[in-house]
């Protein structure tokens, strides 16, 4: 009994890491918080291509223009769109009822996905659309299976198509591996640019993680002060309460 418990504990982790994945390998994002320029291109496209769907309302846009050293008035004219004002949290307007109608499911707020999904997927996410006439919005992914969101970027990127391929191991066994192509070779340029829209939008989505720690930890505090408050008067009541048994 014991040695199943420990063969599950083992085992589970690495067949959950793989069902996400579906098998494939992450691409390593080597993304870098300290990098402002990087973090302030990853803001442009996050509010331009990402907003439509997904908000960030962890971030306020003050904080972002402090921490991604701009002025008030640079992320209110080049960031912000919807009459939001600067002191305001990065909501957006969509409705959660159509989006689900639209997609089939609502999109998710990213406040907190680059540590949730690590940012070396976020990178590989990105990268790992292709064209799939299946499904309803035209593209797949190979680690997101049957994914609901649409490749808003595909005209940052080009169009990527999957490739089937039987590979043989060391050991003779035989492998079905997908790999990515890109339909046009003329779009190879595009693609490697698109790398670095990706790089900087990843970095950008980590460094949106950590307004959202720093308040997890300050609610954190709360909770510890309240109980080491509520411990001192459940410690004079037991006191009391005894004071009569002795
Ligand atoms: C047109 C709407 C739309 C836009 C624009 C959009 N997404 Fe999405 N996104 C979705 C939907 C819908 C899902 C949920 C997919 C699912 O669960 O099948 C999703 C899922 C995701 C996920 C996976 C979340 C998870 O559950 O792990 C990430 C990451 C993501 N989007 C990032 C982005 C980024 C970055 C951009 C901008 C480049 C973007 N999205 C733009 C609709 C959108």
């Amino acid at each position: 009994m014991r040695r199943l418990i420990l063969a599950l504990i083992l085992f589970l982790p690495a067949s959950i890491a793989l069902a996400n994945e579906g098998g494939i390998e992450l691409q390593k994002a080597h993304t870098d918080i300290n990098d402002k320029a990087s973090l302030q291109a990853g803001a442009k496209l996050f509010v331009n291509y990402c907003m439509g769907c997904h908000s960030i309302k962890y971030s306020r846009y003050q904080r972002m223009a402090k921490d991604l050293g701009l002025s008030d008035a640079e992320v209110m004219k080049n960031l912000m769109f919807s009459g939001d004002k600067i002191g305001d949290t990065m909501t957006i307007a969509m409705n959660p009822d159509d989006a689900k109608r639209w997609f089939g499911v609502t999109p998710p707020d990213l406040s907190t996905i680059a540590r949730a999904r690590g940012t070396d997927w976020l990178y590989t996410y990105l990268l790992s659309f292709y064209l799939d006439p299946k499904r309803p919005m035209g593209v797949n992914n190979l680690v997101f299976k049957d994914v609901g969101m649409p490749h808003v970027l595909w005209d940052r990127q080009g169009w990527q198509k999957a490739v089937h391929e039987t590979v043989t191991d060391a050991h003779g066994n035989k492998h079905e591996v997908i790999k990515l192509e890109l339909v046009d070779k003329a779009d190879e340029a595009k693609a490697k640019s698109y790398r670095l829209d990706v790089l900087n939008l990843v970095n950008f989505l980590d460094y949106a993680g950590e307004p959202a720690k720093l308040q997890r930890y300050s609610l954190g505090w709360k909770v510890i002060l309240f109980l080491a408050i509520f411990f001192i008067f459940a410690y004079l009541l037991k006191k009391e309460y005894w004071r009569d048994v002795h």
